[in-house]
């Protein structure tokens, strides 16, 4: 694909030569984490600052030319690469960390800041950074902004919206939105940060966030729990949850990922013995929690539990749960697809799919995990060619048959925008497009995303 050279003239006026780059040299840009989604683009362009996107915009704007932002491009649902030749617009310079804002517990970060680095950035001011997850130190601000990211601390924080109190963000035609001041209590209007959360950068480009901070614990313990049943596995975060405050994390895999992590990483099951199910739990709070953790663990009916305070060996239990994701693309590029299930029907949910999806041919296998108290489940499945799309006509159904959702966090990007039907009235999606009509009248952003 080719760029116009008046259009290649104004990117490099906007950017310098050294920032626009093509396609051909950049593939990275242009192929999603999981290998499912592949494209190519014209340029990657990648502007410093704000006032940098403004004027990419805008010659794009002029040219008519689409664009696709992106920031780590660590998105699961296909919705950060150029799939028709657009320009891919990288926010990964735009680096601005503010000093915390302690009286407000609130910090501005720029788009291109990875939550790694957020994370770090609050810690060293006596905060954190509520919303984690294992891509951290790739995926950034405002990618987890227009995703609305989950990760593994929703139980206790809620998700990126939750942490939003202002965003900054340009329009497709170049004009800028600044809307940072953090006042917790401000009714003026609609609320355009809470709109950008999820939108997917189909409304326009963040540029920088204002968000919220939490009191940093200093004292945790993580545990990884085994148990037959996957009833019994959601029972006991439950029950853990209901008599601490202290539960951060509660993260539910099954035997056969457990298996792929320690084969795909050469790691070994912390347990002499294989269950069925296996529950990660993580409290956090200012005293140590592990001995009130313990005699909550001697509650459920777990066969078998290794527990961890001491940094390494925690991280350690950790890298069962968070290596998943890197252990089934090993397996094959893998169709992603996270649902939430309402908790007491997740269960019997997990069996039928697993029988179902094992239909689907020989060499079909699902991988089941998520996040147990969110109802969360992230249902993987490989062996099917990335255009075969049989999995989501069977299990997006279903799912909303049982009052669930077809996107609990990862959003729906272009794998399940044929779905949203399913997900979203047809008055909600008429909204949807009348939003979008009226931020990006010419459409040029993210095109194949969501609508
Ligand atoms: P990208 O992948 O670059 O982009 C994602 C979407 O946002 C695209 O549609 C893109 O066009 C748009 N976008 C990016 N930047 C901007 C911007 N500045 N302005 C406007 N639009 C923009 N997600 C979860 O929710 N929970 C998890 O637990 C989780 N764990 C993960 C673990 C691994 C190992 C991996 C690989 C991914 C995981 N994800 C998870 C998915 C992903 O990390 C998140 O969606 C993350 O927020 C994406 O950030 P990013 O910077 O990589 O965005
Ligand atoms: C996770 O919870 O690990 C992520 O959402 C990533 C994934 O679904 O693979
Ligand atoms: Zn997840």
């Amino acid at each position: 694909v080719d760029l116009p050279a008046d259009l290649e003239r104004a990117l490099v006026d906007a950017v310098g030569a050294e920032h626009v780059r093509p396609g051909t040299e950049e593939p990275g840009a242009c192929v999603d984490w999981t290998g499912r989604f592949v494209g190519e683009s014209p340029a990657v362009v990648r502007p410093a600052d704000t006032e940098q996107v403004a004027a990419v915009l805008a010659a794009c704007s002029a040219a008519g030319a689409t664009v696709v932002p992106q920031g780590g491009n660590t998105g699961l649902v296909g919705g950060s690469v150029p799939l028709k030749g657009e320009i891919v617009l990288s926010l990964v310079r735009l680096r601005r960390l503010d000093d915390v804002d302690r009286s407000a517990r609130q910090v501005t970060a720029g788009a291109g800041v990875t939550l790694g680095d957020l994370q770090q950035h609050a810690r060293a001011a006596g905060f954190a950074y509520a919303v984690d997850l294992a891509a951290r130190d790739t995926a950034t601000v405002g990618g987890s902004v227009a995703t609305n990211a989950g990760g593994v601390h929703v139980l206790r924080y809620g998700d990126t919206r939750r942490q939003l109190v202002g965003v900054e963000f340009a329009l497709s035609d170049g004009r800028v939105v600044r809307h940072l001041s953090g006042l917790e209590k401000d009714n003026t209007g609609y609320d355009l940060a809470g709109l950008f959360c999820g939108s997917e950068g189909t409304l326009g480009v963040v540029t920088a966030a204002r968000l919220r901070l939490v009191p940093r614990r200093a004292e945790r313990v993580a545990a990884l729990l085994a148990f037959a049943e996957t009833a019994d596995a959601l029972a006991a975060a439950q029950a853990i949850r209901d008599r601490t405050p202290d539960l951060e994390a509660a993260e539910l895999f099954f035997d056969d990922g457990m298996r792929l992590v320690c084969e795909a990483f050469s790691l070994t099951s912390p347990f002499a013995d294989s269950s069925a199910v296996y529950l990660l739990i993580e409290c956090a709070a200012d005293d140590d929690p592990t001995t009130r953790l313990g005699s909550l663990i001697e509650e459920t009916p777990a066969s078998d539990a290794a527990v961890a305070h001491d940094h390494d060996r925690r991280l350690a239990l950790w890298s069962y749960r968070e290596l998943h994701t890197s252990a089934i693309n090993t397996v094959g590029a893998p169709h992603k697809l996270d649902v939430t299930i309402p908790l007491d029907r997740m269960p019997a949910f997990a069996t039928e799919i697993r029988a179902r999806i094992g239909e689907l041919g020989p060499g079909v296998r699902v991988w089941l995990f998520g996040h147990a108290l969110d109802g969360n489940l992230h249902v993987n499945v490989t062996g099917l060619a990335p255009d075969d799309e049989r999995v989501e006509e069977l299990v997006f159904p279903l799912v909303v048959s049982l009052g669930g959702s077809i996107s609990a966090e990862h959003g729906i990007g272009t794998a399940k925008k044929r779905w949203l039907h399913l997900a979203r009235t047809q008055t909600e999606i008429e909204v949807f497009r009348a939003i979008k009509l009226a931020l990006d009248p010419a459409g040029i952003l993210n095109p194949n995303v969501l609508l």
